[in-house]
């Protein structure tokens, strides 16, 4: 029977890049309205996994994946899944706050514009709700009109987040969203996560351990065995657990510093 404390669940996954094997039989249960951390060395997967969620891997060439991956008990892969739906659902941060050459309302009104929504009075309203969750419709209110480029680096990256929420995400997927800020501008972030935890089932992709430990709920730990080893999860479990009490001595390794 499906759970529907948990919005998205993994099973048995494993994903080829051409002939390189890249995820080997991950299995794992996002929960509801929580977030959800991705820790691991570099190159183990977790970016890969990430883009499981929404299928943005079916963008590479020659990416290829077994098992499967559900939304709401549904298996996104499927025949006839409609992707498009699936990527309004499952929203995406990048590493690199990353707006559109435009102005900062156009930003926000992008989506919302693709899916058929012109009415200037709806598009006013979705813009300010949207960078009011995002935390950052006090400092832009009064620029609307003036181009996103000119914001600070915390800014874009708050924008790129209300352009997300802007379409009505339930889950919102981010790869390392705050490596390219400073820590004023990522304890931002991570309030604003605190806060859209409540309505959003976040996963959030992090090299940051302290980032981990303070903004996330539950926590995966990914690794590869060694050099050309495809990834898999080591250890999943409450975030609190995890780093006070590892099961897996790997774990502990890797959260105390000592490899990665
Ligand atoms: N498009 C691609 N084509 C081929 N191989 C890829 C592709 N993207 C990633 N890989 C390989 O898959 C493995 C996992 O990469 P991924 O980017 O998911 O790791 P990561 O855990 O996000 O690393 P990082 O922490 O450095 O961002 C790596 O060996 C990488 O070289
Ligand atoms: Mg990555």
């Amino acid at each position: 029977m499906y759970n529907l404390d948990y919005r998205l669940e993994v099973e048995g996954l494993t994903l080829h890049y051409g002939n390189f094997k890249a995820l080997e039989n991950i299995s794992v249960k996002v929960p509801n309205e929580r977030i959800t951390a991705f820790i691991g060395p570099s190159g183990c997967g977790k970016s890969t996994l990430l883009r499981c969620f929404n299928r943005m891997n079916d963008l590479i060439d020659d990416c290829k994946l077994e098992g499967s991956v559900f939304l709401d008990g549904e298996d996104i892969n499927g025949s006839g899944y409609d992707v498009t739906a699936l990527r309004r659902n499952v929203g995406m941060v990048f590493q690199k706050p990353n707006p559109f050459p435009k102005t900062i309302y156009d930003n926000i009104a992008y989506g919302p514009r693709l899916n058929g929504k012109k009415d200037k009075l709806t598009l006013d309203g979705i813009v300010e709700e949207s960078l009011r969750k995002a935390a950052l419709w006090k400092e832009v209110k009064n620029k609307l009109r003036e181009p996103a480029m000119r914001l600070s680096g915390g800014q874009q990256q708050r924008l790129c987040i209300a352009r997300v929420l802007a379409v009505e995400p339930e889950v919102i997927l981010m790869d390392e969203p705050c490596s390219a800020l400073d820590p004023v501008a990522t304890q931002r972030i991570e309030d604003l996560l605190a806060e859209l935890k409540k309505y959003y089932t976040i996963i959030i992709v992090t090299h940051n351990m302290q980032q981990a430990a303070r903004a996330s709920d539950y926590t995966a730990f990914l690794m590869i065995e060694d050099e050309g080893e495809p990834g898999c999860i080591v250890e999943f479990g409450e975030t609190e657990r995890i780093f006070t009490n590892p099961e897996d001595e790997r774990t502990e390794k890797y959260i105390t510093g000592r490899f990665g």
